[in-house]
């Protein structure tokens, strides 16, 4: 079976000449932030100088671009063929925000602006009620989080986990009778949020609103499932299979980001990532922001064996982007099989995790400065804040930049020693304590500059990210368009649900899960 890379079977990975060239070239080149290296695209600046990096390395990267034939792929990609071989289908997000979609696409944003200019001009719903997970609700957070300053039109409440309580939550003190209810869903079936749908509808009835379903909106690719649970076709939005439920906040899934922020900020985010396409599609691979960036993490993870990946957005309304680029991540390369089945003989996606600088320095970055591994940062700063303490936004970008430069540089252990005697420490207590305070350094980290946090800005970073995760996909040699390691989990949660029920635990489990679906089906 072919691969991305063309008709014949590519070698895997660790035997390609390219790959061991770049993988020399990472491992000898110093990570000293001695050469200044920004990328500009889609009004984003991309600072790569805190990565290892020579003239080795440069060159090693565009041969091992050009040996996982990056510009086909990237073209395929772009052109809406079934790249997501494993489920035979396009991976065409970039379709949503092109400036002519094809006409489905456009129909389907024409609905969906024409809903929200009626309920605007009615006023409608003053609450809603948005149940979603995954996929289906990051992106909608991030949006509504990092735009919040582009308008308030309506209170959103999120409903995500199963976890009844945090439905109370969301519901408490909600007028039934003023709330929509959007429900969210690709497939229609996730069980979180068709139980979440189900107590939702039952608490509008046991309100008194006479005809619940009038109250929910659906968003989905199967209409057809939305409207056998008496949803009305002219409350039901779809999106396609060919969009991955991670990639789809361009899709008909912003209607609530419309209801809530306008829809202004649906078109900024579009015209944002469409501005970052047209830079993936038409830069040169040397100036391809997200093919250097994809680069740099490849070697920090394959070459370097850094594990993670930390997200420090220094802008508090970017809470939700470490969340968001999680399961954008994670969820498509945290495989190990490539495009023909074998084993990837690399280590392959990092974990993600993060949260918005300065909070991130009194959490983790005692790790990050002299843990024994520490991990790839990718720091996130507005040149220009929205708050009107404009000469504070300086306090935050100077921890944002003091943070990066001691991950590169470290501390000296010789001038903290020469300090403490100078204080008068003695000479055996000054070396002890030194050893203890010294930074080690030489630790990569990634700058990404917006102007400002506008829709635009924040369209332009996700699809820098979303190409970034398909180039590293590329030269991994695997599919980062399909989920086989959700589905598992969920089938054996139904099979002990029923044992749970039923108080009769399978024979079959672990016995210490045999163990608590005896006492957990116990009548409580
Ligand atoms: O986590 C598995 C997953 O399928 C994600 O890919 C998706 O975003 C989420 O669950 C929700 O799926 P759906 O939108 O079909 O409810």
């Amino acid at each position: 079976m072919k691969g991305f890379q063309g008709p014949e079977i590519p070698p895997t990975l660790g035997n390609l000449p390219q790959w061991e060239a770049f993988r020399k070239a990472v491992s000898e080149a110093p990570c000293s932030g001695e050469t200044l290296r920004i990328l500009r695209a889609a009004t984003l600046s991309l600072d790569l100088s805190a990565h290892p990096y020579s003239a080795e390395v440069r060159a090693a990267g565009e041969d091992l671009l050009q040996a996982r034939a990056f510009t086909h792929a990237r073209d395929a990609l772009l052109a809406g063929e079934p790249v997501n071989q494993t489920e035979d289908r396009a991976a065409w997000h970039t379709m949503l925000r092109a400036p002519r979609p094809i006409p489905e696409v456009a129909r389907e944003q024409q609905r969906v602006r024409e809903f929200v200019a009626q309920a605007d001009r009615d006023g409608r719903w003053r609450t809603i009620i948005h149940i979603g997970i995954g996929g289906s609700d990051w992106g909608v957070r991030l949006a509504v989080d990092a735009c919040a300053g582009c308008g308030h039109r309506r209170e959103l409440k999120f409903v995500a986990n199963l976890d009844g309580h945090a439905l109370q939550v969301a519901l408490a003190g909600v007028d039934p009778h003023s709330a929509l209810v959007v429900v969210t869903s690709k497939s229609f079936t996730t069980t979180e949020t068709l139980t979440n749908l189900k107590r939702v509808m039952n608490w509008l009835s046991e309100a008194g609103v006479a005809d619940p379903c009038r109250q929910v909106v659906a968003i989905t690719a199967r209409p057809e499932s939305a409207r056998k649970l008496g949803i009305a076709a002219d409350h039901i939005f779809r999106f396609w299979d060919w969009v991955g439920g991670r990639y789809s906040i361009w899709s008909a899934v912003g209607l609530p980001v419309a209801l809530t922020v306008g829809h202004e900020v649906v078109d900024g985010i579009r015209a944002g990532a469409a501005d970052m396409d047209r830079h993936f599609a038409q830069a040169a691979p040397a100036d391809n922001a997200p093919a250097q960036l994809a680069l740099a993490g490849l070697g920090n993870r394959s070459v370097r064996g850094l594990g993670s990946l930390s997200i420090a957005a220094y802008d508090a309304r970017l809470q939700y982007l470490a969340p968001y680029l999680q399961q954008l991540d994670m969820e498509s390369l945290g495989k190990s099989v490539d495009m023909q089945g074998r084993p990837v003989d690399v280590p392959t996606g990092p974990s993600v995790w993060g949260m918005p600088g300065t909070d991130g320095q009194h959490t983790f970055f005692q790790w990050l400065h002299q843990g024994s591994e520490g991990a790839a940062v990718d720091f996130i700063v507005c040149r220009h804040a929205d708050h009107q303490w404009p000469e504070e936004h300086a306090m935050l970008v100077a921890n944002c930049l003091a943070q990066r430069q001691t991950l590169l540089r470290g501390t000296s252990l010789e001038a903290d020693r020469a300090a403490l005697l100078e204080q008068g420490m003695p000479a055996e207590k000054a070396e002890w304590l030194a050893s203890h305070r010294v930074h080690q350094g030489g630790r990569p980290s990634t700058l990404i500059v917006l102007p400002k946090l506008t829709p635009h800005a924040l369209g332009a970073l996700l699809a820098l990210y979303e190409h970034k995760v398909f180039v590293q996909a590329l030269i991994w040699g695997i599919n980062p368009f399909d989920q086989w390691g959700v589905e598992a989990g969920k089938k054996m949660a139904n099979g002990i649900l029923a044992e749970l029920r039923s108080g009769a635990a399978a024979s079959d489990h672990d016995p210490s899960t045999r163990h608590w679906i005896s006492v957990f089906g116990q009548t409580p």
